[in-house]
């Protein structure tokens, strides 16, 4: 089964590659910053960079499917698989990750031993927040993600911390996505300190990795759109306004970092652990190329 797979996957990129996929794109999907390494920058040089990456990788996007609206890159693969699109509407009528957002408001809400809440961690009481999140902290000098602050809430006040990939925390955080749908993603890149980590997320997502030598950009860009075996390969533009996502296959929620683990084993690199430094930067990377676009999770997907 599993080594078909591979096979079948090699199988798309050759045949990529002879359609001409990969010379066609290769350039536009390797910024030119890439190969210079970034050292102390003034903030209006940081900022002209971080734009000229978004546009380079958004234009990437609509000059590949042209026919995509911008704002429809937040539904994942659904944006370019016109076959599986109709499923998925009929599955978001009666969305499989309802009674998980249902549990993760009751989580939400019940007060911790001492008395506090989740509310009490957060800017406006966690409520249409999401889209705050990821974000540079400057003072810790760290990328906060969502889950990580879900975490850090419960220790601070005296609560052991969640397991980062499914289960309650991917309830807790599928509530507050769910009180942001609609509201604009746009992280800033402002200090020497937050580009460093920008630049580290944006490295792992071109760098190639595991047995297979893939890169997120293989898949996600050069051959995006095109099938493999079963699947269509979704736009890299959007893939982290949706989370956290029900799965089918998995039956049930998961975050993010369970997705890139997910996506380092099928190419048999080793992945990391959810809420490492890496994921995280790369998340950071991920969320600020999908500037413009609205928050939509939880989301359904097969
Ligand atoms: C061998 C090809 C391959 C590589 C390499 C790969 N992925 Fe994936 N990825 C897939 C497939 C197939 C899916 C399922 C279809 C889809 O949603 O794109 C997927 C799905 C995803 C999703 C879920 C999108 C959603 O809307 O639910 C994310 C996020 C993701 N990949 C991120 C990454 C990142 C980040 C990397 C690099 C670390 C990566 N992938 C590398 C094949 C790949």
């Amino acid at each position: 089964m599993r080594t078909r797979l591979w096979i079948s996957i090699v199988g798309s990129l050759i045949a990529a590659q002879c359609f001409g996929v990969f010379a066609e794109s290769s350039a536009q999907t390797t910024p030119k910053a890439m190969a210079s390494e970034q050292s102390a920058a003034a903030p209006e040089d940081i900022e002209a960079q971080v734009n000229l990456d978004v546009e380079v990788f958004q234009g990437f996007f609509a000059k590949r499917f042209s026919a995509v609206e911008f704002a429809d890159y937040r539904n994942g693969v659904y944006a370019l698989d016109e076959a599986s699109r109709e499923q998925w509407l009929e599955i978001e009528e009666f969305p499989p990750y309802e009674f998980s957002v249902d549990d993760g408001e009751t989580l939400f809400e019940t007060p911790f031993a001492n008395g506090k809440t989740y509310a009490d961690c957060f800017d406006n009481g966690g409520i249409n927040i999401r889209q705050n999140y990821p974000f540079f902290d400057e003072t810790l000098g760290e990328v906060i993600t969502l889950e990580l602050a879900i975490n850090r809430c419960r220790e601070s006040n005296g609560e052991q911390p969640l397991g980062y990939k499914k289960g309650a925390i991917a309830s807790i955080s599928a509530y507050m996505a769910s009180t942001s749908v609609d509201q604009l993603m746009h992280p800033e890149v402002a200090s020497d300190a937050a580009f460093k980590a920008y630049n580290e997320g944006k490295k792992f997502f071109y760098s190639k990795r595991g047995q297979l030598n893939f890169s997120c950009a293989d898949c996600h860009m050069r051959v995006s759109g095109l099938r493999l075996r079963a699947e269509v390969l979704g736009p890299a533009l959007g893939q982290a306004t949706g989370f956290p996502v029900y799965r089918s296959k998995w039956m049930e929620l998961g975050t993010l970092h369970r997705r890139y683990a997910g996506c380092n084993k099928n190419v048999r690199a080793l992945p990391f652990a959810a809420q490492s430094t890496e994921y995280r930067n790369l998340e950071y990377f991920q969320s600020v190329m999908s500037r413009g676009l609205t928050i939509n999770g939880p989301s359904a997907r097969k």
